[in-house]
């Protein structure tokens, strides 16, 4: 009975533990066809490994970028804020590009790491949370990230925000605080906010946030805010022929 339960916590705990990191990285890498992903992976963990877990800085991922740099093309860029789902279907329906749909943004998605002091291993449990600490791996990696997609950002380009909040355009958010603030008029023309509204919404194309949205930008840069209901977008998600814009 002892060698059962034995058998039994071992099988258990195999099914239980994470699948390891570096290999949904690496399969992750491949899927999306990273030519150099060793390359890459070594890059992305020089920022964190052996490092205090608070104290991670988006800099550390400098190297990463150079590694990978983000792939966009022009007028087919999309930003978003607390609209997360419907801007990836969208973005996947209409082959617009979301952070979430480059090579770093694709394998990093929805994953959780860190280091520890005097370790070169990469942790996945006991990790900090988005606030516990400003500088932790994670949220230090987005920042960057969002950084590099925000001074790629050319042409016309598209925001999905969330009308169901009283501040659609959260300045806290990584949009307002790292996006918004490297559209340059010199390469983007226009931006397009895509305001989603349905049987909740709260707000609409006169909220002050995006006032304050309006006032962020470089002048020169043109600015016009839809309001689109959530069941139209899911009609442009779903139907060809639905007339939608080129990236909702
Ligand atoms: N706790 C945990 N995760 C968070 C938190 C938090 N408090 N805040 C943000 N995040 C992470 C989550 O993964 C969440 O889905 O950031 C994501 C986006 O958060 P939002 O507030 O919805 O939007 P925003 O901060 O504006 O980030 C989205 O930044 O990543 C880029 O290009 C992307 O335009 C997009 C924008």
């Amino acid at each position: 009975a002892v060698v059962l339960l034995l058998i039994i916590a071992i099988v258990l705990a195999v099914i239980l533990s994470p699948k390891d990191f570096k290999s949904t990285f690496m399969q992750r890498c491949k899927n999306f066809n990273g030519n150099n992903c060793a390359a890459i992976w070594d890059a992305f963990q020089k920022a964190y490994v052996n490092r205090d877990q608070c104290d991670v800085p988006p800099e550390a991922y400098d190297s990463l970028i150079e590694a990978a740099p983000l792939e966009t093309s022009c007028n087919r860029m999309m930003f978003w804020s607390k609209t997360k789902d419907v801007a990836q279907d969208l973005a996947a329906k209409k082959n617009c590009s979301t952070l979430e749909r480059t090579l770093l943004g694709s394998i990093l998605d929805g994953l959780t790491w860190c280091g520890k002091r005097g370790s070169n291993e990469t942790l996945t449990e006991g990790c900090p949370k988005w606030d516990d600490c400003v500088k932790n791996p994670v949220r230090s990696f987005w920042n960057r990230v969002s950084a590099a997609f925000g001074d790629a950002a050319c042409g016309d380009v598209t925001v999905m925000l969330n009308a169901s909040i009283p501040t659609p355009f959260d300045p806290k958010s990584i949009f307002a605080t790292v996006e918004v603030k490297r559209f340059k008029s010199s390469k983007v023309k226009k931006v397009t906010v895509v305001l989603v509204t349905d049987m909740n919404s709260v707000t609409n194309c006169k909220n002050k946030s995006l006032q304050d949205l309006q006032n962020m930008l470089d002048k020169g840069i043109i600015y016009s805010c839809l309001e689109v209901q959530k069941s139209r977008i899911q009609e442009c998600i779903s139907d060809q022929n639905k007339s939608c814009g080129s990236c909702w």
